[in-house]
């Protein structure tokens, strides 16, 4: 009987059928065991709260919205008010665990990236990298360390003190601008600052006046709307790698992909007739050709590329992509946000306005020595960060072995990450957290005194600029309160409309009604 039906097969005409159902049946059976094992790995973290998922993609679909909403931290904000300080999302089966209590992240940070148990993730440090090419925030272990190292001596509170004129010489342009438009005329003073914050940045990295009338000789004009697309557009490009999306994508006919490319380009034609002049500089070792100016000259550009032989034509445009975006939007959005809180808090202005009223009689001006005086107005920054920490999702790391945090097992290769919005805002570790209160950074009471200060990140990585940050907000921040008066045009709904381009900003731009202060 089996006989005559084998006889009957034509074995020829059937062969492809059967290769077709052993292919079908052996990637489906492949898969399935992947996503079994992938689901007994991480069985641990199905006692953790985690927001309604897709059964097949996850948290997926409302992570991808968020990004192309640009409300990503809004959203892990929400899902932190909605399940608690420890949460997990998930893309596809692959989890990612959401803390959002500053101690546990401090901690985390710190202790997990010593012991070697949390690394900074693979698609995270790929993400960063691709916006110009390997970057100090995009590298680890030595390939960062020698970074670093070069670069941290240019940072320190004592060599920045140094460019203080050139601080004071790029806020005041900003007073003048505000002074043009006041009282007439409404300012968004969002891009006011971003203009003086990447004005500071790229004389202290690229040595080109801060003064908007002069050029430098060494390469292409500073051109502030044009260049700040350009750092957009790679700042929205990470997003939306560390959220999922392809490196190759780059390559499609897209709008997202032209755009990458253009930007691109770019920043590259801004900066390589610099990159190309420090390396000259470096290997002639001439201080002295003629087409360089002296600002330049005693730019961090040429001083790193002399002092670190490893920094090549790539690593050097990269470098200064990084610090050109970094040192933008960041303290740019801080000041859009504390200027808004001053003006809805009258009697923090007052007293912040005294305080500047005195230091000014003294010097007639903010100098390195009586900045040391306006502990006050760091304390308003330190407040603005709290609540508006618009570095929000630094860098997420991965579980190298299974490990505690808080208490619950992560298995390895969990992703880990956190809601810094969140963070600022629970109500354990900063008492009132909705009340702007930036006497909590100044009670030196045991309790507050050690409070955690998470917004410009923790452990080793933590941020290069954040004296030449807390200085350049500072300065500004003293010289409107020594010349305006302010209110919000669009009232509080200007702190609370945010979106997320890399970093969180005020969606209006933050419009502000300036009047010249009545000194009577
Ligand atoms: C309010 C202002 C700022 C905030 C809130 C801020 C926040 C942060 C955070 C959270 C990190 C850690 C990122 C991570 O772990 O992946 C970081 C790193 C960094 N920041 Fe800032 N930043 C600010 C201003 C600046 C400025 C003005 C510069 C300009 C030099 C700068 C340059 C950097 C660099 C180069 C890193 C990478 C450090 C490393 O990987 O070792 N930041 N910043």
């Amino acid at each position: 009987m089996f006989q005559d039906i084998t006889a009957q097969i034509d074995y020829s005409s059937s062969f492809p059928y059967l290769a077709t159902v052993l292919g079908i049946s052996s990637v489906t059976g492949t898969l399935g065991w992947r996503w079994w094992k992938q689901k007994n790995t991480y069985k641990s973290l199905e006692s953790l709260p985690s927001p309604p998922k897709h059964w097949l993609l996850g948290n997926l679909p409302q992570v991808l919205a968020a990004v192309k909403q640009k409300k990503l931290f809004l959203q892990f904000f929400d899902w932190s008010k909605q399940l608690g300080s420890m949460y997990v999302i998930w893309n596809g089966n692959h989890p990612i665990v959401i803390l959002s209590n500053p101690k546990a992240i401090e901690d985390t940070i710190v202790n997990g990236m010593r012991d070697g148990s949390l690394i900074r993730s693979e698609q995270m440090r790929k993400a960063w990298n691709d916006m110009s090419g390997p970057i100090m925030i995009g590298e680890t272990g030595t390939e960062w360390q020698w970074r670093r190292k070069v670069w941290n001596p240019e940072f320190s509170s004592s060599s920045l003190s140094k460019y203080i004129e050139i601080i004071n010489q790029a806020c005041e342009q900003v007073i003048e601008t505000v002074k043009e438009a006041a009282p007439l005329r409404e300012v968004e003073v969002d891009p006011l600052f971003v203009e003086l914050t990447m004005r500071v940045i790229s004389s202290l990295v690229l040595g080109i006046p801060v003064d908007r009338n002069s050029t430098s000789p060494e390469g292409p004009p500073l051109e502030v709307t044009k260049l700040y697309e350009a750092m957009s557009v790679l700042g929205y490009r990470f997003l939306r790698q560390a959220t999922g999306e392809k490196r190759w994508m780059k390559y499609l006919p897209t709008k997202n992909s032209r755009d990458y490319w253009a930007a691109k380009r770019y920043l590259e034609e801004f900066l390589i007739p610099r990159v190309d002049l420090a390396l000259q500089m470096r290997e002639q070792k001439q201080t002295d050709l003629p087409q360089v100016s002296s600002l330049f000259r005693e730019s961090m550009l040429v001083k790193i590329a002399a002092k670190e032989l490893k920094y090549n034509r790539e690593t050097l445009i990269a470098e200064s992509v990084e610090l050109l975006i970094a040192g933008t939007d960041t303290t740019a959005h801080t000041l859009s946000f504390a200027a808004g809180e001053l003006s809805l808090n009258q009697r923090i202005f007052q007293q912040a306005r005294d305080i500047v009223d005195q230091v000014w009689q003294s010097k007639g001006c903010i100098n390195t020595e009586n900045l040391k005086e306006l502990a006050y107005i760091r304390a308003i920054i330190k407040e603005t960060l709290r609540l508006y920490s618009i570095a929000s999702g630094s860098t997420s790391l991965v579980a190298q072995r299974d490990t505690v945090i808080e208490g619950q097992v992560i298995p390895r290769g969990t992703r880990v990450s956190w809601s810094m919005l969140a963070a600022g805002r629970d109500p354990e570790v900063y008492a009132n957290p909705e009340v702007f209160l930036p006497e909590r950074w100044l009670d030196k009471s045991k309790e507050t005194s050690s409070l955690p200060m998470i917004d410009f990140g923790s452990g080793t990585h933590r941020c290069l600029g954040e004296h030449l940050s807390m200085l350049e907000s500072t300065v500004m921040l003293a010289l409107l309160l020594r010349y305006f008066d302010w209110e919000l045009v669009n009232g509080r709904s200007s702190l609370e409309e945010l979106q997320q381009n890399l970093l969180i900003y005020p969606s209006d731009k933050m419009p502000v009604r300036f009047r010249l202060r009545n000194w009577e």
